[in-house]
């Protein structure tokens, strides 16, 4: 697909003007004091990915950040992966996302926790980094990749911007093992024609084609599924749902998207995996 068009669909589907008073006043009305905000106050909304700001800690827990890493977050959302990070781990993150609304929020909501010094965000394609040649210790995808049709190019920007010696993070959504087609709408995209989801050993075989070397390579879709149910029983109904939440970005369809999530993750069609690779 021409990369406008889809730039274009990935700005429509997530961005959406007036997010960030959204979020303010539902955080507000869930009882969070504004003034004194911590980054965790805004994960329901801001870890915008399976298995929220728990699989973030779990994954650089298994990547090994080490504190003063400079950490490059492609697809970086909401900045809420970021913002963990820099609070748990002491990094540095320079975030870059499609999504011109969410790089807005992203600054704002990292200046109100007082992590504007450790984090900043802005508006960038992961097919052409605007980043130095070896410049990251660590480069981080977090449910960054489902809207990328052209993953050998992204994989190949990874690659350049490492450090020799530095650690690739990934954690993503996939194709399962079913072959048949996934049931739309999912928070990621409304129909298939922004959503391309690369089987395990495609995407595995690319990253290893690149020169990247392996470290781990795991599947993680039993363990979300469980924590998925339970979440998706809670936030489901309208009535029962904190005002904080992916329903803030994704409108009324968030239900049915969380939904159909949960149906596919089922029925295998498809499956979370995380890998941790060097570059050498
Ligand atoms: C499901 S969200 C995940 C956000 C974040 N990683 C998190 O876990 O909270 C996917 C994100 O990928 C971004 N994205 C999609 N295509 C992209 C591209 N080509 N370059 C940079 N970001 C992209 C979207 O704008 C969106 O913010």
């Amino acid at each position: 697909m021409v990369n406008q068009i889809l730039h274009t669909l990935v700005n429509e589907h997530y961005g959406n003007e007036g997010l960030l008073d959204r979020i303010l006043a539902a955080a507000h009305d869930d009882g969070v004091v504004l003034n004194e905000a911590r980054s965790h106050d805004f994960s329901p909304v801001a870890e915008f990915h399976i298995g929220g700001r728990g699989s973030t800690i779990e994954l650089a827990k298994m990547a090994q950040l080490q504190p003063g890493d400079k950490v490059l977050d492609i697809g970086s959302g909401l900045g809420g992966p970021a913002r963990t990070l820099v609070e748990e781990f002491g990094i540095f993150v320079e975030g870059i996302d499609l999504t011109h609304e969410f790089c807005v929020v992203a600054n704002e909501l990292t200046r109100m926790t007082g992590l504007a010094g450790q984090a900043k965000f802005s508006q960038g394609d992961a097919l052409n980094l605007p980043s130095d040649t070896n410049s990251y210790d660590v480069v981080w995808t977090q449910q960054s990749c489902m809207n990328i049709e052209d993953k050998n190019r992204m994989l190949s920007e990874v690659h350049r911007v490492l450090k020799p010696g530095g650690t690739y993070v990934f954690h993503e959504v996939l194709a399962g093992t079913e072959a048949s087609a996934i049931q739309f709408p999912v928070p990621w995209a409304r129909a298939d024609n922004m959503s391309f989801l690369w089987t395990q050993e495609a995407i595995r075989n690319s990253i290893l084609k690149i020169g990247l070397i392996e470290q781990v390579w795991k599947n993680a879709t039993c363990k979300y599924i469980e924590e998925y149910r339970a979440l998706a029983s809670k936030t489901g109904e309208v009535s029962q749902r904190p005002k904080l939440g992916i329903h803030l970005m994704l409108g009324e369809q968030s239900a049915v998207m969380r939904k159909n999530v949960l149906e596919n993750l089922s029925q295998g069609l498809i499956a979370i995996y995380q890998g941790i690779f060097k570059k050498v």
